[in-house]
C-alpha cells in the first residue's frame, strides 16, 4: 500500500507526466519495443530516485515491459506530490512525499524493498547501502543494479573496493550520452531555474561562484554567463581548475571569492566547501545554493550556529542574520535546489539519462547473474544507439565513414605524404 501526500492530486500529476511523455522520444520508444515483448517480466524492481515527471516515465516504461515496480524519492525535498499521486492513481506502489523526515525517508526505502528486488535502481546509493547493511535478506535475490548519479559512483566504487559490494551495478552516470549532457545542460538550465524560482533574482551583472568545475559546475558557469553573470570558479583540481580559467571564467581561492560573490552555487560533490570561516566575508545579501547531491556543501550546521536570528522569506529561501549584521540567503536548506526549488532537468535530457537507466536494467536482467560485483561501465554500443535514436527525433542526420575513412583510422602503414 503506498503512502504519498495527496491523491486528489492525481489529475494534475497525469497531466505533467503525459508532458514529459511528449518530450522523451527515446524512452517512450523503447517502451513501445519492449512493451510488446514484455522483456523485463518476472523482474521486480525497487527503485530509489525523484518522484518526477520524467521518473514516472521511466517507472512507466518499465511497467509496460512487464516488470513490477515500487518506488520511493531519493532526497527528502525532491518529490512532486502531484506526480507522486499519479503513479499511485495508476497502480504504482509509491512510498513519497516532500518534506520527509530523516527516519521518513529511510522507511520509505525500507518500503519499497519488500517488494523483494531482483533489481536495484539508485540515485545516491542510499538503498544500495541501506540493502548491504541493514537488510541483508534481500542480497540473495538481487541480480544488479544501477547507479544514476556521480556521488552514487563515488560511494559504490568505494564499497566495492573495500570489498563489500555483494551484486554488479551498473554506472549510468558515467554514459557519455547522461554526464555529457545531464550533468552538463541539465543542471546548468535546472540549478539556475531553482535560484530564480527561489529568489527572483536577476543575473545579469551579479558575480556567480561556482564551486566545482566537473560535468555541473561547467553547465551551471556556462547558464550564468548566458544570464550576464561574472563567473567566478573555485576548485581543487587543477587541471580543472586550467580548464575553467582557459574557458574564460575567473578562478580563486572560496577564501577571496566568499568576499566578492552575490550568487554561490557549489557542484564539488565534496563537504564543507563553503564553511563557517567564509560566511563573515560575506556580502550583506548573498545567495546561497547546492546543486550537488548531498546537503553537506555549504555548512548549514555553521550558518544556524553563527547566526543571531533566521526567517523563511519565500518557499526554499531562508534568511540568516549573521553576528556582523549581513543576511545571507540559503536555499532548499542546502539540499538540491534544482529539484527542491524547481522540477529537475527537463524531460528532453532525462530522456537520454533514463533510456541508459532502461538498458542497463535490460542488460542486468539478461546478463546480471554472471557480472561480477563491481560497477562496471555502460558499452559503448549503447551510447552510440541512444544518441542515434536522440539525434533521430530531433529530425538530425550525420556522415557516416567510408569505407576507405574506417581503414584509415584502423591501419598505420600512411604517414606524411
Ligand atoms: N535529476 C535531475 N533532474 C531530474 C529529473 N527531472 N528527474 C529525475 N531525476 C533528476
Amino acid at each position: 500500500m503506498s503512502k504519498i501526500k495527496d491523491r486528489s492530486l492525481a489529475e494534475q500529476g497525469r497531466r505533467k507526466i503525459e508532458w514529459a511523455e511528449s518530450r522523451m522520444p527515446v524512452l517512450m520508444k523503447l517502451r513501445s519495443v519492449h512493451s510488446e515483448a514484455k522483456t523485463l517480466s518476472g523482474l521486480r524492481i525497487s527503485g530509489c530516485l525523484h518522484v518526477t515527471k520524467e521518473t514516472a516515465v521511466l517507472v512507466e516504461t518499465f511497467r509496460a515491459a512487464g516488470a513490477e515496480v515500487a518506488w520511493c524519492g531519493c532526497n527528502p525535498l525532491s518529490t512532486q506530490d502531484d506526480v507522486a499521486a499519479g503513479l499511485d492513481a495508476a497502480g504504482v506502489e509509491i512510498f513519497a512525499w516532500k518534506g520527509l523526515s530523516q527516519e521518513e525517508y529511510y522507511w520509505c526505502i525500507e518500503q519499497t524493498l519488500k517488494l523483494r528486488p531482483t533489481l536495484t535502481l539508485d540515485d545516491g546509493a542510499d538503498l544500495v547501502t541501506t540493502v548491504h547493511t541493514k537488510l541483508k535478506e534481500h542480497l540473495l535475490g538481487i541480480q544488479g543494479g544501477t547507479e544514476e548519479t556521480t556521488t552514487g559512483v563515488h560511494r559504490l566504487k568505494a564499497m566495492a573496493r573495500d570489498g563489500k559490494l555483494r551484486y554488479p551495478i551498473v554506472a549510468v552516470n558515467d554514459a557519455e550520452t547522461k554526464s555529457d549532457f545531464d550533468n552538463v545542460y541539465g543542471t546548468g538550465q535546472s540549478a539556475l531555474d531553482g535560484v530564480i524560482r527561489a529568489t527572483n533574482v536577476l543575473f545579469a551583472g551579479k558575480n556567480v561562484v561556482v564551486a566545482g568545475y566537473g560535468h555541473c559546475g561547467r553547465g551551471v558557469s556556462a547558464k550564468a554567463r548566458g544570464l550576464g553573470a561574472n563567473v567566478i570558479v573555485t576548485e581543487v583540481d587543477p587541471i580543472r581548475a586550467l580548464r575553467a580559467r582557459m574557458d574564460g571564467y575567473t578562478v580563486m581561492r572560496m577564501k577571496e571569492a566568499a568576499g566578492v560573490g552575490d550568487i554561490f552555487v557549489t557542484v564539488t560533490g565534496n563537504r564543507d566547501v563553503i564553511t563557517a570561516e567564509h560566511y563573515p566575508l560575506m556580502k550583506d545579501g548573498a545567495i546561497l545554493a547546492n546543486a550537488g547531491h548531498f546537503n553537506v556543501e555549504f555548512s548549514l550546521e555553521d550558518l544556524r550556529a553563527m547566526a543571531k536570528g533566521r526567517r523563511v522569506v519565500r518557499p526554499e529561501n531562508e534568511e540568516y542574520v549573521l553576528p556582523n549584521g549581513n543576511r545571507v540567503y540559503a536555499l532548499a536548506d542546502g539540499r538540491l535546489v534544482n529539484l527542491a526549488a524547481a522540477e529537475g532537468h527537463p524531460s528532453e535530457v532525462m530522456d537520454m539519462s533514463f533510456a541508459n537507466q532502461f538498458l542497463s536494467v535490460l542488460r542486468l536482467a539478461k546478463e546480471g547473474r554472471n557480472m561480477a560485483p563491481e560497477v562496471h561501465e555502460i558499452p559503448r554500443s549503447q551510447d552510440e544507439e541512444i544518441a542515434r535514436l536522440k539525434l533521430e527525433s530531433m529530425g538530425i542526420s550525420i556522415d557516416r565513414m567510408t569505407g576507405g575513412q574506417e581503414k584509415y583510422l584502423q591501419g598505420w602503414s600512411e604517414g606524411t605524404g
